[in-house]
């Protein structure tokens, strides 16, 4: 009783003068991923919401929207999110897209209103993806899974599209009729008795909330499918050897690249994402 006595008394005297620690919370998720940073208020009741990474402001936002703005805009210094960061002006939360390794650390949101001051942190850790796209090669007649290595988080939706169609759109019911199956459990998707048709780039996003609906995590995953022809003679099928070889040559290429990447954001850095593999993950405290 004391304590809430006080509390009204500073609200009374000293307006804006506290803080209050509303929230902390910890995240991991992975390269590549879209991540929003929830305020859970609304900007008309604000005075200002600032947003920081690791003590450097990176979004301001004004009840009255006169002022918003990311980034190098924010503060003549920082240019590490460019055109990645955007901030929703309803509510004022912050989304970070193509999250880098490098985007490790405190996202720290300040809110201002009228009688207080209050903080929500977001730690944020992103680990290193090894293969954000998989190559795959089925013979005709095979059947294949595709594994999203989704966790399972209790509140996620998840979407699969066959080169960029959704696989609830009837040309793709058309397609596959009965031959695909998706598993409930895992999220993983099935295709059974495989056609050359099938071949082409399979792609699933899931949007995850998580932590009581304070983080979202949209993600996005690609396969790269190749049939082989069961029935080709053996000079087309050494042709398609010679094909898939030129192919596995440039993922290899694309792959040196992309670890080159990852070494070089990582130099001179805390190694936060030791742990990698193809599974989303979260971590809730
Ligand atoms: C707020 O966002 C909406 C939708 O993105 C946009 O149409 C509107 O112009 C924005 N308002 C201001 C003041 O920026
Ligand atoms: C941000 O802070 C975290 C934790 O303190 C640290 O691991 C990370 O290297 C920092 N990142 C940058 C770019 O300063
Ligand atoms: C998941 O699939 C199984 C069988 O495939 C089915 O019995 C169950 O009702 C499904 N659960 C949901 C939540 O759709
Ligand atoms: C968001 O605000 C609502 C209403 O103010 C509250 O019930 C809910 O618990 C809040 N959620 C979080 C994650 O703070």
């Amino acid at each position: 009783m004391f304590f809430f006595l006080l509390f009204r008394l500073c609200v009374f005297f000293m307006p804006g003068v506290f803080t209050v620690i509303t929230d902390r919370v910890t995240v991991s998720v992975m390269e590549g991923d879209s991540v929003t940073l929830y305020t859970n208020v609304t900007t008309t009741q604000q005075d200002e919401i600032l947003w920081y990474f690791n003590d450097t402001r990176i979004a301001v936002i004004t009840g009255d929207l006169s002022r918003i703005c990311t980034d190098v805009q924010c503060n003549e210094d920082t240019e590490r999110f460019r055109d990645r960061l955007s901030l929703e002006n309803q509510t004022g939360s912050l989304t970070i897209k193509n999250i880098q390794t490098a985007d490790t650390g405190v996202y720290q949101l300040k809110i201002f209103s009228r009688s207080s001051i209050s903080e929500k942190t977001f730690s944020v850790t992103v680990l290193d993806v090894p293969d954000k796209v998989k190559t795959i090669s089925v013979k005709e007649g095979e059947s294949v899974t595709f594994d999203p290595g989704v966790i399972k988080t209790a509140n996620y939706v998840m979407r699969w599209y066959f080169n960029d169609l959704i696989c609830t759109d009837d040309e793709c019911k058309e397609r596959f009729r009965d031959r695909l199956k998706l598993n409930n459990q895992t999220g993983s998707l099935t295709i059974t008795d495989i056609r050359t048709t099938d071949s082409g780039d399979y792609k699933v996003l899931i949007i995850s909330h998580i932590l009581q609906n304070s983080v979202s995590i949209t993600s996005l995953k690609t396969f790269i499918f190749t049939v082989i022809d069961s029935g080709l003679s053996s000079a087309a099928v050494a042709g398609i050897c010679v094909g898939v070889a030129v192919v596995l040559l440039f993922v290899a290429a694309a792959a040196a690249g992309v670890i080159y990447y990852h070494k070089r954001l990582q130099a001179g850095q805390n190694n936060p994402t030791a742990q990698a593999s193809d599974q989303l993950r979260y971590y809730a405290h």
